[in-house]
């Protein structure tokens, strides 16, 4: 690994909610062409929330799992930043529950960033320039992404949802993958491309013209990134990017061959098997899980090191992170000598294995649910209950209320009552 490359991800954890549903069994409720969602989006299944799990469930999950699996002091945790679009509390920041429900030191900043996709990436570089400034201390911080990608019930997006979180802790001891030090290769436009309005539960969008702002954004990021730092297309060991449906991936890599190719002037090796080398290694669980949103892309790269190569260390991977609105992101970062041997306590295939599939009745009941315990007077004790520790129990006198069972020393268990959970009807 480079010398100067250091600070980046020292762990990571994934959660994926229990429940999901085959895209062929959507499918066949909307009168589709199963291929259109296999093949033409590229998902098999999407991940369904139960009505116990939120964007506050799911972080605090992936969480707990990344300070147990990777023994982490939470005293030594100064900062807990969440990336997500679906907040369920337009003052109060998903990362306050999350530092309450998993027991971290009152020293300690929380709050969330927001941009579309790209809130996730917004706080990782924010996270690692405070680790940075701490010269040398061992400052450790948590990013989060979580989201839960909801669309109306028979739209075009409806096949693209997903659910899930990522948990990565960003320190000076970038075990998994160190940020390269290259100049940022950002780009934000004004656009109406996806947006949900306050009043709305689920997302708005103008596909075509969404894809058509995910691929400029890239040629931008790219021109600029290769342009700055002085990389080439192949430095890249890997190429990943923001993943709102498999087939978006495809599409963006096909988009920087054929500039690759035009800025070569000579012919390159086929598309098609340079995307099986450099791309599709990092999507299998993507795939499975649908757009989880602020997550995605990093739920691409918790797959690529679950799975991917295990001579994978010190090789270079670019990624590229898209917020609608939008803003984007190229870097990249090398991949840090415990990567793979860590492989298994980022859990992807762990959180994939123990799924539930449900069928499309099931699906809408608990949508309609799970959308149903937003509001006042929700709580109750859920119907099809999801697989955590932590879990919503609804709202209660205009309080979220959720009961935890996390063990903040290690071993036993720790019972939290609504009252005793931080965030959980204390204000
Ligand atoms: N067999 C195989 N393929 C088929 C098929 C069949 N029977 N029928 C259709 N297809 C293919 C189509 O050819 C098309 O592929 P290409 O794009 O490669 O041509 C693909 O299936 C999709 O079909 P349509 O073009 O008819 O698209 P649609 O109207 O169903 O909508 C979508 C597709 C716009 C992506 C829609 O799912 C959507 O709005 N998704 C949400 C928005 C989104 O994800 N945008 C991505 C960029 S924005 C972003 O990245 C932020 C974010 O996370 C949301």
């Amino acid at each position: 690994m480079e010398r100067e490359c250091r600070f980046g991800i020292e762990g990571m954890s994934v959660h994926v909610p229990r429940h999901c549903i085959d895209l062929g069994t959507l499918a066949a409720a909307r009168g589709i062409d199963p291929a259109k969602y296999y093949e033409g989006l590229g998902g098999r299944r999407m991940a369904v929330v139960s009505p116990d799990e939120d964007p506050v469930t799911m972080a605090a999950e992936a969480a707990r799992r990344l300070v147990e699996r990777h023994d982490v002091d939470r005293s030594e945790i100064g900062m807990v930043v969440v990336g997500s679009e679906t907040g369920v509390d337009a003052a109060k920041p998903i990362a306050s529950y999350v530092h309450g429900l998993i027991g971290l030191s009152p020293q300690c900043r929380t709050f969330d960033t927001q941009h579309a996709c790209y809130g996730a990436t917004a706080a990782l570089q924010l996270a690692a320039g405070w680790c940075i400034q701490g010269n040398g201390s061992r400052r450790k911080a948590i990013v989060i992404a979580t989201d839960i990608a909801r669309y109306e019930v028979g739209s075009a997006g409806e096949p693209t949802q997903g659910a899930g979180a990522i948990a990565m802790l960003v320190s000076c001891e970038p075990r998994v993958v160190a940020f390269d030090r290259h100049d940022e290769a950002v780009f934000t436009q004004d656009v109406m491309d996806f947006w949900r309005p306050h009043y709305r539960s689920t997302a708005m969008v103008d596909g075509r013209h969404s894809l058509d702002c995910y691929l400029r954004a890239l040629e931008h990021t790219w021109d600029a990134y290769l342009g700055s730092s002085g990389l080439r297309f192949e430095d890249f060991r890997h190429l990943l990017f923001h993943v709102p449906f498999p087939k978006m991936a495809h599409k963006a890599f096909h988009r920087l061959h054929e500039l690759e190719a035009a800025r070569r002037g000579v012919a390159m090796p086929p598309a098609e098997a340079m995307f099986d080398t450099l791309t599709r290694p990092s999507l299998w669980a993507n795939v499975e899980v649908g757009n989880i949103y602020s997550g995605s892309l990093y739920l691409a790269l918790a797959g690529l090191l679950e799975q991917g190569d295990a001579a994978i260390e010190g090789a270079r991977l670019g990624l590229f992170s898209y917020g609608s609105g939008c803003c984007a992101e190229f870097y990249s970062v090398l991949v840090g000598p415990d990567a793979t041997a860590w492989r298994g306590r980022i859990g992807v295939a762990e959180a994939l294995a123990g799924r539930v599939e449900v069928d499309y009745p099931t699906y809408v009941e608990m949508r309609t649910r799970s959308e149903g315990m937003a509001g006042d007077g929700s709580f109750r004790e859920p119907v099809h209950p999801g697989n955590g520790r932590v879990r919503f129990l609804g709202v209660r006198d205009h309080r979220r209320v959720y009961q935890a069972h996390i063990s903040p020393g290690g071993d036993q268990l720790r019972s939290c009552t609504s009252r005793a959970c931080a965030g959980a009807g204390s204000g």
